[in-house]
């Protein structure tokens, strides 16, 4: 499973490079306001050559025509733009551009991403739990129905709140997990490790400490 970076904020995008395990980005127009840019195709620009992997810039548009206007657009911005899309992604795939189908609630809605021969689908856990249903349910059926049908359309874990949606998305099979910064962040934590860190770095330091006084 390929993990992304869900976010518009070039540092949080530098430092999670730094790791080496950014496969790609997602944004949207939410994420992308919250950076204040002052020019968005720009800014866009200047997100997908921060990332070495699939950058997804969501179109605005509301019409099918405009959508598909946009998202042609979008797919010029860079080589590895993907163009976000909620509905009517049908043009776009023609024209062999890589879209994700985001905005996803349903298996029914992840079928038809799939029939439609979308690059991504983008199921949102998050947002289903935040709705009252089960995000983790959902992305499992979805998972389960592209494996017996042998779609290609790769799973988008979206929405991931904590950790643990990481590891049950790779469980359930998702092909990437995407997530905010705050949770890449948790996933190198656990209390053990810092705990048998501080151990071992004043185990070592004792030693140093009694090698020197006995020389
Ligand atoms: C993914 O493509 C979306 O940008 C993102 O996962 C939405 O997450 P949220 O529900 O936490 O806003």
């Amino acid at each position: 499973m390929k993990l992304f970076l869900d976010t518009a904020n070039l540092e949080e995008i530098r430092e999670i490079k730094k790791w080496g395990v950014l496969g790609g980005l997602t944004s949207n127009p939410t994420l992308i306001a919250k950076e204040k840019p002052d020019d968005i195709e720009t800014y866009m620009k200047e997100l997908c050559a921060e990332v070495d992997g699939p950058v997804s810039l969501e179109t605005t548009a509301v019409k099918a025509d405009e959508i598909y206007e946009q998202g042609i657009r979008l797919s010029q911005i860079a080589p590895n733009a993907v163009v976000k899309v909620a509905m009517t992604p049908e043009r776009l795939v023609e024209q062999d551009i890589p879209v994700n189908v985001t905005l996803t609630f349903s298996p029914a809605q992840a079928i038809l991403a799939a029939e439609i021969g979308a690059t991504y689908v983008s199921p949102f856990l998050g947002r289903l739990d935040d709705a009252g249903a089960d995000g983790m349910h959902v992305l499992w059926e979805i998972c389960e129905i592209y494996e017996v049908q042998g779609y290609d359309t790769l799973v988008l874990a979206a929405s991931l709140r904590h950790p643990m949606h990481v590891v049950e998305a790779a469980q359930a099979g998702a092909d990437v997990a995407t997530m905010p910064y705050e949770v890449f962040a948790k996933l190198v934590k656990h209390p053990l490790t810092d705990i048998g860190l501080e151990k071992f770095l004043a185990d070592w330091n004792k030693l140093e400490k009694e090698l020197k006084e006995g020389a």
